[in-house]
Parts: C-alpha cells; structure tokens; sequence
C-alpha cells in the first residue's frame, strides 16, 4: 500500500466492537501513520482502567477526559484518533472531530458486536449486558447521532481489516 501523508486526520467512530482499534493499527502500518487510540491515552494518563474511571469517579468525569483530548488533538495531522464509542455523542466533540478530521463510521452487525467483545472486561456499558437485545438497543439508540457526524460509513462485517482500510483510504482520496 502506497505511503502519502494527509494533511488531516482520520477520526475513527462507532459502536463498541466496531473494529477502530483494529483499523486504527491497520491504517497506522500500511500509511505511514500514527495513531491514537483515546481510551488507552486516558487509561494511560489517569493511570487506571476504563472500568475503574468509571467505577471511581463517574462517567461524566470520563466524558469530560474525551472532550479535553479531543481539543487538544487538534494541533495533529496525519493522525488516526480511534474514539471511544461513546465520544460522538456530544455535539461539542463532533465539531472538534470536524475542525481538520474526517469522520469515518465503523459498522457491524450486534451479533458480530457480541462475537468481538464477549471476552473483554474493560467495558461498564457491556458489563452484564453482553446480548443481542441490550446491543441491538443501545445502537439503536446512538445511530442518529453515530450518522450525523459520520462523513464516510463502512460495513466491517465479514470483512478483513485490510479490505476495509482500503475501502476507506480510496474513498477519502475520491472525496
Ligand atoms: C464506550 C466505549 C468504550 C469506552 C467506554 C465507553 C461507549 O470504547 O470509551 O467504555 O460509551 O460506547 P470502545 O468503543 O473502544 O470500546
């Protein structure tokens, strides 16, 4: 895959499971780019898990640890920021995201959701509710807003991490 810096970000949004982490990586070493994964920075910073913010202090505070990253990321380029999936859902991030980003939604399918993250622990929102129903209701819930920010919509069911960062680099390079 051909190496060009781009003189904006790539932000990656999307439901729990949705595969940003994985695209971000992908996209970080067949382009020559970096990424950022935001839960592992303000893991990193606030020197705990995700679970434990929000068990500790809330998840306002969480909320607001997105926003200040979000703001601050914005003297980046050629960065891919992989969002945590609740962090297109206030107006105020989208904007920031939008200041020299595009905004890539990632797709899949709740049960392919509940396939990718049934081992994991370091979700709240999952905690205890690892089903379809509870999946298929809370992505129902954020979809209006996951589309409203979204400048580009990929399916990653079914599909390789490659493929899917292909698709999204030949359609920002067309857009
Ligand atoms: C959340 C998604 C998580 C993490 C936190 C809240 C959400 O990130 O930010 O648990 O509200 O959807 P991932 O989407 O990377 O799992």
């Amino acid at each position: 895959m051909e190496q060009k810096l781009l003189n904006y970000n790539i932000v990656l949004i999307g439901f729990m499971g949705s595969g940003k982490s994985t695209v971000a990586s992908c996209l970080c070493r067949n382009y020559g780019m970096e990424t950022v994964d935001m839960d592992q920075v303000i893991a990193e910073r606030e020197g705990m898990s995700i679970s434990d913010i929000f068990e500790k202090h809330g998840e306002e505070y969480f909320r607001n640890l997105e926003t200040a990253l979000l703001v601050e990321l914005q003297d980046r380029k050629n960065v891919v920021i992989s969002c945590g999936g609740g962090t297109p859902l206030r107006e105020c991030n989208v904007a920031e995201m939008k200041k020299n980003g595009k905004v890539v939604l990632l797709t899949a399918k709740p049960e392919t959701i509940l396939d990718r993250v049934k081992n994991n622990h370091d979700r709240p929102l999952l905690e205890n509710n690892k089903n379809v129903d509870f999946i298929s209701e809370l992505m129902a819930k954020r979809r209006d807003k996951y589309k409203a920010a979204a400048d580009l919509i990929i399916s990653t069911d079914d599909r390789s991490e490659r493929e899917i960062c292909e698709e999204i680099m030949d359609t920002l390079r067309n857009m």
